[in-house]
């Protein structure tokens, strides 16, 4: 699979390692409007470096399309891709604009567009690991979820601003993994907001400590809280509390190292740092499934409806967390 990928800034540069790694793609263009960016990766992968993604749509010798750019540039390159006929992996979140994104589905349905939304998670391996346990029914019926997900320090200010928030820029990957494990839709969303760690945070209209309970059709409950500065590193866990048992995942750490002298006992290696560290094999996965899914024309998942259904509800719990209401989805 000839690939063109489009963003040449943090996630770019996993997506650009994955794509050369992977023995089914080859890493073709890399665009970026930061020039400069676009050379330094493609030069490493010996790949072409394009300034805008119109060059590339002028190229058109490349299956396949990563958009790993900026978010509110994915509709305009979504529909660019569509129409020339590409398949196409985004990263989360579809856009900022979900009237955008609801208008973009009949693009995508007209050209049968195969697209994947970049919810990675699925293809953590506990995770997956953890889902395979659900759906074997070793915990029985699922009643309660719990998810923490915590950053180890805020994105710059300049980021947040244009982010989306909080609920749409990062908790919207726990609510695919909500929805994911519980294989069922919340009808209703309850969330609060604070400002606990950064003013600058709230100044620019966002949250930094977020709280959120879904709750679906037949009462099963999930609850998500997020922080975007956590002192001990990436706080990553997940509960599922089901009739027959509960089934849960941890963090991971650097190492297996533990340390005992006589002021410390039993003291393990720290966390893993970030999402580059902890979700390194996801991101792998992540590509294989969509390679694998688009050689073998299976049916995209996680999907362009998965991406908008959890639009629609980041957007619910941001309303619900600055005007204290409830939320009907
Ligand atoms: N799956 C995950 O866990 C994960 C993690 C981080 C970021 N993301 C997503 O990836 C996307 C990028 O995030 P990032 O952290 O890499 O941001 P970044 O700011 O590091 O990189 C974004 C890049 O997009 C480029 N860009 C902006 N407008 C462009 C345009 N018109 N044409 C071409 N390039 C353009 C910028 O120059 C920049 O290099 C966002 O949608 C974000 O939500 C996902």
């Amino acid at each position: 699979m000839e690939i063109c990928l489009v963003g040449a800034g943090r996630i770019g540069e996993v997506h650009s390692k994955n794509i050369n790694d992977n023995k089914k793609t080859n890493l073709k263009y890399v665009v970026d409007i930061n020039f400069i960016a676009a050379k330094k990766i493609a030069k490493k992968y010996n790949a072409i470096p394009l300034k805008s993604v119109d060059e590339a749509i002028k190229k058109n010798d490349f299956d396949s399309v990563l958009i790993g750019s900026a978010t509110n540039t994915h509709i305009n390159f979504i529909k660019k891709f569509s129409n020339q006929g590409k398949n196409i992996l985004c990263e989360k979140p579809i856009d900022l604009d979900i009237n955008k994104v609801r208008e973009c589905i009949k693009t995508l349905k007209k050209n049968k567009t195969k697209f994947f939304i970049g919810f990675m998670r699925r293809f953590d391996p506990s995770l997956m690991k953890l889902k395979k346990h659900i759906n074997e029914g070793k915990i029985g019926e699922i009643q309660m979820i719990s998810i923490t997900s915590r950053d180890p320090m805020p994105p710059p200010i300049e980021y947040v601003k244009v982010s989306g928030g909080i609920f749409l820029d990062s908790q919207i990957h726990d609510i695919d993994l909500a929805r994911w494990l519980l294989s069922e839709n919340p009808t209703e969303v309850v969330s609060r907001g604070s400002c606990l760690i950064d003013k600058k945070i709230g100044r620019a209209g966002d949250f930094d400590s977020v709280n959120t309970i879904l709750k679906t059709k037949s009462g099963k409950l999930c609850q998500i809280n997020n922080s975007r500065q956590t002192v001990y590193g990436y706080d990553q866990r997940v509960e599922v509390f089901g009739s027959k048992g509960m089934i849960s995942t941890t963090n991971l750490r650097d190492s297996n190292l533990e340390i005992t002298t006589k002021n410390i006992t039993n003291a393990k290696d720290n966390y893993q740092y970030f999402f580059l560290e902890r979700y390194k094999d996801a991101f792998i996965n992540e590509l294989d499934n969509f390679v694998n899914s688009v050689e073998k024309n299976l049916t995209p998942a996680p999907s362009f409806q998965d991406g908008f259904l959890e639009m629609k509800i980041a957007e619910a719990a941001t309303k619900s967390a600055k005007k204290n209401k409830i939320f009907k989805i």
